[in-house]
């Protein structure tokens, strides 16, 4: 009996914790889903976003002669709307003859919500 409650106090302790966390993570994420997006979605390794004080992952993609170098994407909103943005990251658009240079791996519901906040970057 006196091991049950012993163990409930620790289970409750261990979820308060986790939860905890994850209410820590998501500030650092952002409050908004899109960004949260942007973010979990490693975009940062190319892409920073000065406007909304995102900078380049430190050690991330180095420019190659092939590819354009990785715009900063602040005001990006400006030049596109959510329909483009959804369809260029699923390659189904394409930027001067060029395919985007990474594919997309998050959910569909994601995926909107990151085109909706890009396209609100104005
Ligand atoms: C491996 C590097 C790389 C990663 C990772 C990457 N991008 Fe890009 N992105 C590029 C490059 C390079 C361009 C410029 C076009 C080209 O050369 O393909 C570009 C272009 C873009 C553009 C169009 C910019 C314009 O001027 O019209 C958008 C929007 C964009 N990326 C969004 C994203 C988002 C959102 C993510 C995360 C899901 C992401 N990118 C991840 C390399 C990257």
């Amino acid at each position: 009996m006196h091991k049950g409650f012993i163990l409930r106090i620790i289970l409750t302790a261990v979820v308060g914790l986790a939860f905890f966390a994850g209410a820590e993570q998501q500030t650092q994420a952002g409050d908004n889903p899109g960004k949260t997006a942007f973010l979990s979605n490693k975009c940062t390794m190319c892409h920073s976003i000065q406007s909304e004080k995102i900078e380049k992952a430190s050690g991330g993609y180095q420019t190659s002669k092939e590819r354009n170098v990785p715009p900063d994407l602040s005001g990006i909103g400006k030049k596109h709307n959510a329909e483009w943005f959804a369809k260029y990251l699923k390659h189904q658009e394409e930027l001067n003859s060029l395919k985007h240079a990474k594919t997309w791996r998050g959910t569909e519901e994601q995926l909107q919500a990151l085109a909706k906040w890009l396209e609100g970057l104005k």
